[in-house]
């Protein structure tokens, strides 16, 4: 008996002839890398919808507090874990369907391929309108505008990758 077909028995619910994961290095890998995956998510939209729709109504210096450059390096932090993880999915994604046969549709790439750039533009907003440059400041004129881009953004964002979860 495996360890989740005993926590299945513990709550009642024995799956029978249904594939189990292998709780192996690669699964742990798997797990952690969709947790870093979620994480930058729930951080960088989180954020994104927090100065929209409470912050930014009150004006643009409210959207930081004083406290621009700590966003800033967690903007960082999200970018880099979105970034790693979302490759490595991609990769294991795409490698596991070919060996089980079933290679991903032209669909399939197409909804990745607008998720990415929609990642990037979401990824640059929340960068340049934390940044210390003149450029920032630029973009921090109009505010209110990019931040209503970055949520649009990130919302179909979230939208694709409930598809694409079908898909394999
Ligand atoms: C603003 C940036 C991003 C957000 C908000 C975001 C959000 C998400 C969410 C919520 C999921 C579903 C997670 C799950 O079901 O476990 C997901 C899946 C995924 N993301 Fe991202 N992501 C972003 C950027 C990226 C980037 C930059 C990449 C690639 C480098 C990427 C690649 C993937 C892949 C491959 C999946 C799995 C898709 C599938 O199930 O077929 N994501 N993303």
């Amino acid at each position: 008996m495996t360890f989740i077909s005993q926590i299945d028995t513990l709550f009642g619910s024995v799956i029978v002839g249904q594939a189990q994961p292998t709780l192996d290095g690669t699964f742990a890998l798997q797990v952690l890398l969709r947790v870093l995956h979620i994480f930058g998510a729930v951080i960088l939209v989180g954020g994104i919808f927090y100065q929209r729709s409470i912050l930014f109504p009150t004006g643009v210096d409210a959207c930081f507090v004083g406290r621009r450059q700590v966003w800033a390096k967690w903007v960082g932090i999200a970018t880099l874990f979105l970034l790693a993880s979302g490759l490595y999915n991609f990769i294991t994604i795409i490698r596991t369907a070919k060996a089980d046969g079933v290679p991903l549709p032209p669909t399939y790439h197409a909804l990745f391929g607008v998720k990415f750039l929609l990642a990037l533009l979401v990824m640059f907003l929340a960068a340049i309108l934390a940044g210390k440059t003149e450029a920032a400041e630029r973009f921090r004129q109009k505010m209110g505008m990019w931040l209503n881009v970055a949520w649009s953004a990130s919302l179909t964002i979230l939208v694709i990758a409930a598809i694409l979860r079908n898909y394999h």
